[in-house]
């Protein structure tokens, strides 16, 4: 099944209303400190015009969820309600986090069950852009809107709010009366392809919305990338935008992207600094469907006599990989459609072909399909670990690794991720090899897995560990 993107969008496209600026949700802090956050149904509508609301699950009433926003170093407490009908947990994605806080349902806690809750208590250690979301049965649970900004400010002074915007960009699929379409949630055909790919994006759940921004200032755009599976095709050119940092992670300097489009795969994220130059119109234009989305207008406002102050932004203090005495494993990630397919193991038993429609794992890494019971790989505490990946398969990929950042240290075939950059998820294209280095610094049981949620779900899932 397909559902044609271009079909929706052409029969769409109602007058775009003006919205306010992106809501700063603000949950509530209970008597006890913690910030209340129940994960249940809400109806929000998604489409343009008058279509009707869909049926979602989110975290306090809307997608996304309240924007959380704390400073470097300080302590996160969230107590997660659960009133959905199954269970749930919440990642904290992008975070150097204590191990028993990561949220990860079946690795680092038990999923919390409808109708109870869970208390995460941590600290941030990293200034930068950072989300969570549900990480139990995420290919369901994301896709119903599960997610939220976690936004750590740095300690000097930041860009005000006015100046710092939070983008969180979406795709869902629709059915023809505009609605969430559940009913296709699951699809094994979207598992061993590319994923549950939509027909229609938001902007912090809204359709095409409307900002405004003043000529000659200086704004940070915080863009968050929380499809299951699409890579997000940004033009960018209109906007000038230099690159502030990836992945939460802030440069040395502001940069020019070596690359156009710009390429934001599930979970990552950019940072971009925009100085409009003129009172014009902008579209936030994507690309990938093969004509030009745009996700929302700016309505630039001509302020002759303002200037441009930039904040200066502070570099988060990430431990530098020890590159002579690095541990080097390798990662062959196999399977798909159209993909080698091998010998696959799953539950310490190989699948044959036709295991598909019962287990849904069509995926493999190094011909492993989901978390056995023994590590990919187990390192001491601060050993800096190489890991040399290959895709041999039909498809594009998006690496996420938990509790920890690396740097990206090669690519073949791409100016993607040039300078070696640090990040948390990497995108590999077929065929493609890359390298990253990072040091095993935080202690416990990790998960490294593709973040396009469908194939995380079939198979491309494993686990390493940091002993002390
Ligand atoms: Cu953003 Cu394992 O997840
Ligand atoms: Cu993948």
């Amino acid at each position: 099944m397909s559902i044609n993107r271009r079909s929706l969008l052409k029969s769409g496209a109602g007058g775009a209303a003006f919205a306010l600026l992106p809501a700063n949700f603000r949950a509530a802090l209970a008597s006890d400190g913690f910030l209340e956050i129940v994960a249940g149904p809400s109806q929000q509508k998604l489409y343009s015009g008058n279509a009707p609301q869909s049926d979602l699950w989110s975290y306090n009433g809307s997608t996304p969820g309240p924007e959380i926003r704390v400073k470097r170093g300080e302590r996160v407490k969230v107590r997660l309600i659960n009133k959905l009908e199954e269970a749930t947990s919440i990642h904290w994605h992008g975070i150097r986090i204590a191990n028993d806080m990561d949220g990860v349902s079946g690795l680092t806690q038990k999923a919390v069950e409808p109708g109870a809750s869970f208390e995460y208590d941590f600290i941030v250690p990293d200034a930068g852009t950072y989300w969570y979301h549900a990480h139990n049965k995420s290919w369901n649970q994301v896709a119903r809107g599960l997610y939220g900004a976690l936004i750590v400010e740095g300690d000097a002074p930041d860009f005000d709010t006015e100046h710092d915007r939070t983008l969180i960009l979406d795709d869902w699929r629709l059915d023809q009366t505009g609605k969430l379409d559940t009913a296709s949630l699951g699809s094994l055909m979207d598992w061993s392809h590319g994923g549950r790919l939509g027909n229609w994006l938001t902007v912090n759940g809204e359709s095409r919305p409307n900002y405004s921004l003043n000529a000659n200032e200086a704004y940070r755009f915080r863009l968050i990338n929380t499809s299951n599976a699409r890579v997000l095709e940004l033009d960018i050119e209109q906007f000038g935008a230099k690159v502030l940092g990836f992945d939460g992670q802030i440069l040395k300097a502001p940069t020019d992207l070596p690359y156009q489009p710009l390429l934001l795969g599930p979970a990552q994220r950019v940072d971009l600094l925009v100085i409009p130059n003129a009172a014009v119109s902008m579209s936030l234009d994507e690309i990938s469907g093969g004509e030009a989305f745009s996700l929302a207008s700016f309505e630039v406002i001509g302020k002759p006599d303002s200037k441009p102050g930039l904040p200066a932004l502070i570099l988060n203090n990430l431990p530098e990989p020890d590159r002579d005495n690095a541990r080097t494993f390798k990662l062959d990630m196999t399977g798909g459609a159209m993909g080698r397919m091998g010998d696959i193991v799953y539950n310490g038993k190989k699948l044959d072909g036709l295991d598909f429609r019962d287990t849904g794992q069509v995926w493999a890494f190094n011909g492993i399909a989901n978390l056995a019971d023994t590590p990919f790989f187990s390192v001491r505490r601060h050993e800096t670990v190489f890991l040399d990946t290959v895709n041999n398969t039909a498809f594009l990929h998006a690496m996420h690794l938990h509790g920890h950042h690396f740097r990206i240290l090669e690519r073949s075939g791409s100016d993607v991720d040039e300078g070696q950059p640090w990040r948390d998820t990497f995108l590999i294209g077929p065929a493609q090899t890359t390298q990253i280095a990072f040091v095993a610094d935080n202690v416990g049981k990790w998960l490294l897995h593709c973040h396009m949620l469908e194939h995380a779900a079939a198979g491309m899932n494993t686990w390493f560990e940091v002993t002390d």
